[in-house]
């Protein structure tokens, strides 16, 4: 049964995006959150750039492939996620006859903020020819002018779908689009978009490092710039680079990612050292601002109360389903 909010609350949401409310702080929120998915026949979804008590009470932990997917396949009757707007607005778009519920509606990313709508409809005007492959870092709006989402695990496959002299637009990352022309050998159009977080690596600190540390191994996300990814032993997505530090022989990894999936690479490789790549300044820039906006009292609460809510026009996610579902399937079928 949903619990009713004090107006006060409630009223506020839409300014600051979250429910404020205050917790006894001797309320153990594990026990409760554990106790609301039984109650509610919940779903918690958590992205690896949750900070650790997220994840950890999370009941499935993943890339942005792994979340779609799941979130596809859920019998719950709420999906609570705990990731970013873009995340949450696929599960919904994925699922209209469910609840979803973020902890807080203003966790975004300024890889899908780079691209607004109505930009992105006029570049794609200017190349009719053209098919629309888009990152899954984009909005609802976005993916309705798209022919196909990818993500970072799926991105070359689904180019490679196309056959070689069929003009693509890829949207909005150019790193992972430049990325993927130079392995797939296209030469896609590229929005010019990048995410805040992996366009801050500092290539000198890093060079510094592995001199330090001559036997760790450079692993890094395809969002970076081309110059990491060149020193790169390994490029993949957060779950490639969770799998890769399970199966490579390396004792320590400097990683090129937002620090969060450090938890589940320490936890599942204890007797490993895993190094955050550094950023240009001395700032936490390794740490994306918006990912760590949900907290565990945001998460606890927005389960309770199932506020703040991801909806949306019909006609946009009926627009937007489309391609989602073409990525599923292609992935399906590779066996991903
Ligand atoms: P993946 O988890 O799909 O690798 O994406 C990383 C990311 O930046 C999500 O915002
Ligand atoms: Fe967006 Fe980058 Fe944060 Fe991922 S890490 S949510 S791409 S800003």
């Amino acid at each position: 049964m949903t619990q009713p909010i004090p107006d006060t609350a409630l009223n506020a949401v839409e300014k600051t995006g979250f429910l404020d409310i205050e917790l006894d702080p001797t309320l153990d929120l594990f026990a409760e959150i554990e106790k609301l998915k039984k109650e509610k026949n919940a779903v918690l979804l958590a992205h690896y750039y949750q900070e650790p008590d997220i994840q950890d009470v999370a009941d499935y932990i993943g890339d942005s492939l792994g979340l779609a997917q799941q979130a596809e396949k859920t019998r719950a009757d709420m999906i609570v996620f705990a990731g970013v707007h873009f995340m949450a607005e696929t599960a919904k778009i994925l699922n209209p006859e469910k609840k979803v519920v973020i902890p807080d509606l203003k966790a975004g990313c300024s890889l899908s903020d780079s691209c607004p709508p109505p930009l992105f409809k006029k570049f794609k005007e200017q190349h009719p020819d053209h098919v629309v492959v888009s990152y899954i870092n984009c909005s609802a709006g976005i993916k309705a002018l798209s022919d196909v989402i990818v993500t970072s695990s799926n991105a070359r496959l689904i180019v490679e779908s196309f056959p070689k002299d069929q003009p693509i637009i890829f949207a909005p990352d150019k790193n992972l689009g430049a990325y993927i022309n130079k392995v797939t050998g296209r030469n896609m159009v590229l929005w010019n978009g990048a995410c805040m977080v992996h366009e801050i690596f500092s290539l000198e600190k890093i060079t510094k490092l592995k001199v330090r540390h001559p036997k760790a191994k450079f692993i890094a996300h395809p969002e970076c710039e081309e110059p990491i990814l060149r020193m790169a032993d390994y490029i993949g997505s957060t779950t490639g680079l969770l799998k890769y530090t399970q199966t490579d022989d390396a004792d320590e990894y400097i990683v090129a990612t937002e620090t969060g999936i450090l938890h589940q690479m320490m936890k599942a490789s204890p007797q490993k050292t895993f190094i955050p790549a550094p950023p240009e300044n001395n700032c936490a820039c390794n740490d994306c601002p918006h990912m760590k906006l949900n907290t565990l009292e945001k998460l606890y609460l927005c389960m309770k109360y199932e506020v703040p809510e991801i909806t949306m026009e019909e006609d946009l996610r009926l627009a937007a389903l489309k391609p989602i579902k073409r990525m599923l399937e292609i992935s399906s079928k590779a066996g991903i």
